[in-house]
């Protein structure tokens, strides 16, 4: 077929991407080519506005690097990272809700046991924290031997991954088989997403919050269970209704109380008083269809 016009081009798109094998991939390439064009209809998308978009988006490309990842950033600004979090962790009830990951996760942090120190090497100092808490299933049992990546930015807002120097305040916390965890650090604070680049152009030019209320990142990992990517959020945070990613829930606000205790001060080298936050995480068990997959990638790996 030639001569494609308004009205018969998407219908063209859609149908050449009929042979397409995957059948899960042609499902998702026709629908955005019929919201892509339904989209340029519907604002009557200029050529020269079509290429500002396209500057944009190759900008976007242009900044990611192995430390920066604009494309996630995007993805958050735009609450599509949420939607799709949404989409795919309907948990079950009084489970951990999940949120999105965010650009700064990092893979080879240090593990640390119970009482671990993720303030050691950090270049900054802030308010001492005691976090501890357990990790149960939904049932309130305990979960043992689970693992908790945690990461949060510095006291001024930027995390270690935008400078050029060592991992800080995060680390790979392990909970003892009663499922009890424990770790020092430092109070996170609010900070702004990167604004430095072309997603920062994009929330300045839409008048939009581009802070972050306070958190603290947590993944939450054991055998058995489903994986969480979550935040704790400070409770009183002044951001807390307007995040610039769309990722605060309520059951997500951890409360920063007063701790007094000497020995324990002593113990794991906090000042006393202290700031303690009690934080349980519940955990899923795992789907019948993820433990299959498991099962199958361990056999194939034992085989190879
Ligand atoms: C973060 O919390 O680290 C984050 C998440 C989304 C965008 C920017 C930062
Ligand atoms: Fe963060």
């Amino acid at each position: 077929m030639r001569q494609f016009t308004e009205d018969n081009l998407t219908d063209e798109v859609v149908a050449r991407l009929k042979k397409t094998k995957d059948k899960r991939f042609r499902e998702i390439m026709t629908s955005a080519v019929k919201h892509l064009h339904a989209f340029a209809r519907e604002v009557s998308l200029t050529e020269e506005e079509w290429f500002e978009g396209i500057k944009f988006l190759t900008a976007v490309g242009q900044k990611c690097d192995g430390k920066r990842q604009e494309c996630i950033l995007l993805s958050d600004v735009l609450g599509l990272s949420m939607m799709v979090v949404a989409l795919n962790h309907k948990t079950a009830p009084g489970a951990t809700e999940a949120t999105v990951l965010g650009p700064f996760f990092a893979h080879g942090a240090k593990e640390y046991g119970y009482g671990g120190d993720l303030r050691v090497g950090a270049t900054m100092k802030g308010e001492d924290v005691w976090v501890s808490g357990r990790v149960l299933g939904v049932d309130g049992k305990p979960v043992p031997n689970a693992a908790l990546d945690i990461w949060q930015a510095k006291a001024d807002g930027i995390y270690d991954l935008q400078t050029e120097g060592e991992f800080e305040l995060r680390g790979r916390v392990k909970a003892n088989a009663k499922g009890e965890y424990a770790f020092a650090s430092y109070k996170p604070k609010f900070y702004s997403i990167p604004m430095d680049g072309p997603v920062g152009d994009l929330v300045r030019a839409t008048h939009n919050n581009h802070m972050r209320p306070a958190h603290m990142h947590a993944i939450v990992s054991a055998p058995g269970y489903q994986q969480v990517i979550t935040h704790v959020f400070v409770e009183g945070d002044p951001y807390l209704d307007g995040d610039a990613v769309f990722a605060v829930k309520n059951s997500l606000v951890g409360r920063y109380k007063k701790g007094n205790d000497a020995a324990l001060a002593k113990k794991f080298g906090l000042s006393n008083p202290y700031l303690k936050l009690e934080f349980d995480f519940r955990l899923s068990p795992e789907t019948a269809g993820a433990k299959k997959a498991r099962k199958k990638i361990a056999a194939s790996d034992a085989v190879a």
